[in-house]
């Protein structure tokens, strides 16, 4: 064996986001593509010399091939050590808990989240830090940076690693450590989650269904819904994870996830259900019949975490991405704990969670996510969501209903313009920011606009300011409306309307949710002109 040093050139283009890079499966599989990328997280982060990692992904095509590479660079560029599941596999919320569990320098992770997989779908590679959380942009400026300058890259040259052996092995000096990707992760759960009670709602005939869109949850899920908690065989579906994941799309909502929803609303529903998605960080959940949105999820679980043993002490705050509903602003209110609004992305997070100012966390996209780790947690929230089932032996149905009752109702749900001409978008969104200042004291279709402004955030722990964040038009009485655009989207611009109308209750709580939002819907179309400008009939996307 050897280590080589291969000229290279610069490649355009490999500019990491907060979700790292994220490309077409062939272009990764390009010539010195993956290892310009990988030396350039390297270059970036002061080297690899006596470090260690965590490797895994969440096993769709190339995932493999990907990950033998990664090591052997990481060797080449002296690295002392790299623990990588099993299979390369590991969920994004396991790399990110393995990595603090370690104590290690930091992680990789190869995943493109809910993207397809496949040859001709996404790939993706991301850098985490020694406290589990995606890389700022601090890094990624510096990764990219790297890209740009970069003339060789070091590998060795050596044969594979028996990625399916749990063992110690070794490329020159440094240790391939090969790990079961579930079991710290279970532990992990275990220490959350009173795993007994769990087991005895089980027991005693509760049915639930997981659907793992045969992506990475599948063997997390089983292992824990079904090998310890108890659960029936076949409680998780689509379990393996596949390289193109099935043909399916692994996105957790109505519309990817509908298989899921047709049977939660069919006449035979078990009593739970919920679903993951590409790299196990996204989550849905559904009782018997009745969708949880993920604002209201959020809300849910703030107000009943205390019921789980890892949040019996009470929670140090509550934050939510600014498009997300106030459902939650609502508990944290009455909880008499801080309540954090930050622009829409994971990463917002991360500060206020290293703080110890917030315990949980979530975004309307499906995402929810604790101070266990430091990435959002699809397995996590299902957990926490049977642990509050578990203790208080009520339907979803009855915990939203008395909820709702309790605290009013946000009625919410997201439009999305998808690929629209990005002049366009920027247009419609121009058009209404310039109007902004005029707008407070305005009634529209009958309500009255309380307040309008372009969202700006200054994180309260480091004090850095996010700018043109979302436009948030609210009316009176607690109902708004929001527009941004994607920051995800890889075609044209796509712009995102949230819509959110809040009934104090007893009565209009159990409106249909589109139909409960029509006045938000009129007026945005008087204010916005958004199927005006665009010549659409409606939203591409409803969720
Ligand atoms: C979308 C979601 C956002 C999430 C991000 C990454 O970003 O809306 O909440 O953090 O994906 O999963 P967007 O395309 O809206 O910029
Ligand atoms: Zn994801």
């Amino acid at each position: 064996m050897q280590f080589l040093t291969i000229p290279t050139q610069p490649i355009e283009g490999q500019k990491p986001g907060t979700s790292g890079l994220r490309k077409k499966t062939k272009v990764f599989m390009g010539r010195h593509y993956l290892e310009n990328f990988v030396q350039a997280i390297f270059d970036a982060i002061g080297g690899a010399e006596g470090k260690t990692f965590v490797l895994g992904g969440d096993g769709r095509y190339f995932n493999d091939r990907a990950a033998q590479v990664i090591l052997r660079m990481a060797a080449a560029n002296g690295a002392k050590k790299v623990i990588v599941g099993k299979g390369a596999i590991l969920s994004t919320p396991a790399a990110s808990h393995l990595i603090r569990l370690n104590r290690t320098d930091g992680g990789i992770i190869m995943s493109a989240s809910h993207n397809p997989g496949g040859p001709d779908e996404d790939f993706g590679v991301k850098f985490n830090m020694p406290n589990g959380g995606p890389a700022p942009e601090a890094v990624t400026d510096a990764i990219f940076a790297q890209t740009k300058a970069i003339s060789h890259y070091r590998i060795a040259e050596t044969t594979d690693v028996d990625l399916m052996k749990i063992s110690d092995q070794t490329i020159g000096n440094m240790t391939v450590c090969v790990v079961d990707p579930v079991s710290d992760y279970a532990t992990l759960m275990e220490s959350l989650f009173d795993f007994t009670k769990m087991r005895a709602l089980f027991a005693g005939g509760f049915r639930m269904r997981f659907d793992a869109m045969c992506a990475v949850t599948g063997p997390y899920a089983k292992e824990i819904l079904e090998n310890r908690l108890g659960a029936p065989s076949g409680t998780v579906t689509h379990a393996t994870p596949l390289p193109d994941f099935g043909g399916m799309h692994p996105d957790p909502n109505p519309t990817w996830a509908h298989e899921l929803m047709d049977e939660m609303m069919g006449p035979d529903a078990p009593d739970f259900g919920a679903a993951s998605d590409g790299d196990g960080d996204r989550n849905m959940v559904v009782g018997r019949g009745i969708y949880v949105s993920p604002s209201d999820s959020l809300a849910v679980l703030a107000a009943n975490a205390h019921l789980a043993p890892g949040y019996r002490a009470g929670l140090k705050g509550v934050a939510r991405s600014m498009p997300t509903s106030a459902a939650a602003d609502r508990v944290a209110e009455a909880l008499g704990i801080g309540c954090y609004e930050t622009p829409t992305g994971w990463k917002f997070f991360g500060n206020l969670l290293d703080a110890g100012r917030a315990t949980l966390c979530g975004e309307e996209s499906f995402g929810t996510g604790s101070d266990h780790v430091r990435e959002k947690d699809g397995l996590w929230a299902v957990l926490l969501w049977l642990n509050i089932l578990a203790e208080r032996k009520e339907t979803v149905q009855e915990i939203l209903s008395t909820h709702w009752r309790k605290f009013g109702r946000n009625y919410y749900s997201r439009h999305d313009y998808e690929a629209l001409p990005v002049a366009q978008a920027e247009g419609i969104m121009g058009a209404l920011r310039a109007r902004l200042a005029d707008l407070p004291g305005l009634a529209v279709e009958g309500l009255k606009i309380a307040s309008a402004d372009d969202f700006a955030y200054k994180d309260p722990v480091d004090g850095s300011l996010s700018k043109g964040q979302g436009i948030r038009i609210a009316f009176d009485g607690g109902s708004r409306f929001v527009l941004r655009l994607s920051g995800t989207g890889t075609e044209g611009a796509t712009i995102r309307l949230y819509l959110e109308r809040f009934v104090a209750g007893p009565e209009g709580l159990d409106t249909e949710v589109q139909a409960a939002l029509q006045p938000m819907i009129d007026a945005t179309e008087i204010l916005a002109g958004i199927k005006a400008a665009s010549g659409r009939m409606g939203p591409d996307v409803v969720t």
